[in-house]
């Protein structure tokens, strides 16, 4: 941890929030008594809590969140008499009611959160006053935006990893956690002394930005609705009833206090110590904390980080301030808020104003309508948008935001345009209510909904729309990439009755490439050669190009390991999917399994496949040749501790290669478990069922073996 040493950053770096929701508040309810709005305020906090943790469908955006609960609190201090009526306002509680749930020994505490720069310089004001004395030092961390989770040892082994829920008792997800990557199961001895009898370590399980977009394209795969930022997809991974799928996902996990500590004595005795000795017992922490020691040196760290954020792989919507002596803190006490020797400073969101001035409906390749909302364009967070998906027909319903509104439009999670507000205060008397369209804007077919309602989706797979995005996904990059085969050309092409699937494009003639025109083809002999290149893609690029709802690129990838070429997997059926056993090796998940059957039962789809197969694609074998040679060939893989000389998703891209397959957990149809440091639960589930196990050095040599 380096004492600061950076440029001087203006104040104005950190922009002060001016929000969207207080102006729709006060031009919404001009004189409103403080009483019937702290009611509002805690019934519209409770509706939201229920949204986000039982639902995981948050109608407002964090920054929208946080501003009630401000405007809520400040209501509560201005009126202390007020605050005390029942019912109390309203906790936060993260707790689903699907799993089990565990108390804290100690409880878990919120923070008061600041917005600017004088309400920080308050903090460090107030805290320095009441430690009087020379030398306190803070530290500065940047605060993580995943959900925050308490992990429990008890001499030296992982017992349980539990939410914060109400901050007393919160969700038992310890079987989902124990997925993360790098977080060991038994504490390093190198943390020094014996690993303390209790010990309840406090952190952050996120998501990356890259995981997060990963997911993302997965659904959109699957025809499921995408999330809307790396929280909320945290917070639903971690509340998969199903490991094996936490498993995939890429959750990871940032220590930053301690909780509970028995014996007492083991305590480290400041933040500094305390960040020092998690790292000790192997277990990551929070990284680029800073050491600052006055007001002016914190406000510049402050805005520094503000600055380097957007260039962290993971995302943080603030920093959290705390007070670095464990001693001293004790005399700082603690407010309705949490401890008043810590403070949350939270980043003004990027926040743009603009007009709307249509709503459009974006028929998706899996026949989803997606309403999307285009505005005048605005600069935000370093980039022009114009547009902003409004998601479904519900979440449109519930912003009612019309045609002509001005409305407020933030980057959910620093990434995707959001529209958060309307000002309704704004809003022509004139103006109507958007009606969702009941046929498809694209082929005129009836709508129909699914998913509780909020999907509709046109049912027709003819719908030109649909016909035209299967075409765009089948030859994207992250299928078999046929570079100059974008929108536009494929347009074109569908526009003059040339192409209709995939196998249509293997059989256009050079000449009617040509007749596209240059402002459509730059050149027609290099797209005709990126069609034909196309033929040899890995035959999981193929798999993954037909838009098999369910099977996105991780699952292709599996299937084609266990199928020689793409005319193999075009003879899939039930009978032979069953009696190949291709399922249960596969351990794709019911769900998956079901929705390849159905996809295969229409005729037209494999009729499709052995086209594509009989003009030469997907004849491709690479993959599957290597992988029949090699040591590692169908074989499954579960994998368990810190390996030495490779990192885990080099090990998995590894095994996969050689033709195998990794799985999340140890089961009789495992064929090797690979044990690295800190191996954990998986090795004796492996013992128990006579598994073989095989350390580092033996499975180098496995992968060596494979060509
Ligand atoms: S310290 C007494 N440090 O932000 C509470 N929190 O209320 C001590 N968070 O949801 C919290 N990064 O999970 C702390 N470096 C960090 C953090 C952090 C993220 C989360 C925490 C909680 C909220 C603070």
């Amino acid at each position: 941890m380096a004492k600061l040493c950076r440029p001087w950053l203006s104040a104005s770096a950190c922009l002060v929030l001016v929000t969207a929701c207080q102006l729709a508040a006060s031009d919404a309810l001009p004189e409103v008594k403080p009483e019937a709005r702290i009611a509002i305020l805690r019934a519209e906090i409770a509706r939201h809590d229920a949204l986000y943790f039982r639902q995981a469908a948050p109608e407002i955006s964090d920054s929208e969140y946080d501003r009630l609960k401000e405007e809520l609190a400040a209501l509560e201090r201005a009126h202390p008499e007020l605050a005390m009526v029942p019912p109390a306002s309203p906790g936060f509680d993260d707790r689903s009611g699907r799993f089990p749930t565990a108390r804290h020994s100690e409880p878990m505490l919120s923070l008061e959160k600041v917005y600017d720069e004088d309400a920080l310089r308050s903090f460090y004001a107030r805290v320095s006053r009441e430690i009087d004395r020379d030398g306190i030092t803070f530290i500065v961390e940047p605060k993580i935006d995943g959900i925050a989770i308490s992990v429990t040892y008890e001499r030296g082994r992982l017992v349980r990893a539990v939410t914060r829920g109400d901050g007393n008792e919160g969700d038992n997800i310890t079987e989902n956690v124990l997925t993360i990557e790098g977080l060991p199961r038994e504490l390093a001895a190198r943390g020094g002394g014996d690993a303390p009898e209790l010990i309840e370590i406090r952190g952050e399980v996120y998501l990356t930005f890259d995981a997060f977009a990963r997911i993302n394209r997965e659904r959109e795969a699957a025809g499921e609705p995408p999330f809307a930022n790396p929280r909320n997809a945290a917070a639903g991974t971690a509340r998969l009833d199903d490991p094996d799928a936490v498993a995939g996902r890429g959750l990871q996990i940032a220590f930053y206090g301690l909780g509970a500590c028995e014996p007492a004595s083991a305590r480290p005795a400041s933040q500094q110590a305390t960040l020092a000795r998690i790292a000790a017992w192997g277990l990551p922490v929070v990284d680029r904390a800073v050491v600052v020691c006055d007001a002016e040196v914190l406000w510049q760290t402050v805005c520094a980080l503000g600055e380097e954020r957007a260039g962290l792989a993971y995302p943080t919507d603030g920093v959290v301030v705390k007070l670095d002596d464990i001693a001293w803190r004790a005399k700082c006490g603690d407010s309705p808020q949490g401890p008043r020797w810590a403070v949350a400073y939270k980043y003004a969101p990027r926040r743009a104003a603009t007009r709307v001035r249509a709503i459009t409906i974006q028929v998706g390749r899996t026949g989803v309508l997606t309403p999307v909302a285009e505005f005048d364009p605005v600069d935000l967070a370093g980039s022009t948008v114009a547009r902003a998906s409004l998601h479904n027909r519900d979440a449109l319903a519930r912003l009612d935001v019309r045609v002509g509104d001005a409305v407020f439009v933030e980057k959910a999670g620093e990434i995707i345009p959001e529209i958060v507000a309307v000002d309704r205060g704004r809003r022509s008397p004139e103006s109507a209510a958007f009606v969702f369209p009941e046929t498809c804007p694209a082929c005129a077919t009836a709508v129909v909904s699914g998913e509780g309602g909020a999907l509709v989706r046109c049912p027709s797979e003819a719908c030109p729309a649909q016909v035209r995005r299967r075409l765009e996904h089948f030859a994207s990059m992250a299928a078999v990439n046929i570079a100059g085969l974008g929108p536009a050309t494929i347009g074109a092409l569908v526009e003059r009755g040339w192409v209709d699937d995939p196998a249509d494009f293997y059989r256009l003639e050079r000449a009617q490439v040509l007749g596209l025109g240059a402002d459509v083809v730059v050149s027609s002999d290099a797209l005709l050669s990126a069609i034909e290149r196309s033929k040899s893609a890995e035959l999981w690029r193929v798999i993954h190009g037909l838009g098999i709802p369910r099977v996105g690129e991780t699952t292709a990838r599996d299937l084609a390991t266990v199928y020689p070429d793409l005319a193999a997997f075009g003879d899939l059926s039930a009978a032979d999917f069953d009696a190949a056993g291709r399922a249960a090796v596969l351990d794709l998940g019911r769900a998956t399994e079901q929705a390849l059957l159905f996809w295969f039962a229409e005729a037209r789809h494999r009729a499709l496949v052995r086209d594509l197969a009989g003009q030469g694609v997907g004849a491709n074998a690479t993959y599957r040749a290597q992988a029949s040679s090699s040591a590692l060939a169908g074989k499954v893989v579960v994998l368990t501790g810190r390996l030495e000389h490779l990192e885990r998703d080099e090990a998995i891209n590894r095994i996969r290669a050689a033709g195998g397959r990794v799985v999340a957990s140890v089961s009789r149809r495992t064929d090797y478990v690979v044990a690295g440091e800190n191996p954990g639960e998986k090795l004796a589930r492996a013992r128990e069922l006579g598994v073989p196990v095989i350390e580092e050095a033996a499975f180098l040599r496995l992968l060596e073996e494979t060509p």
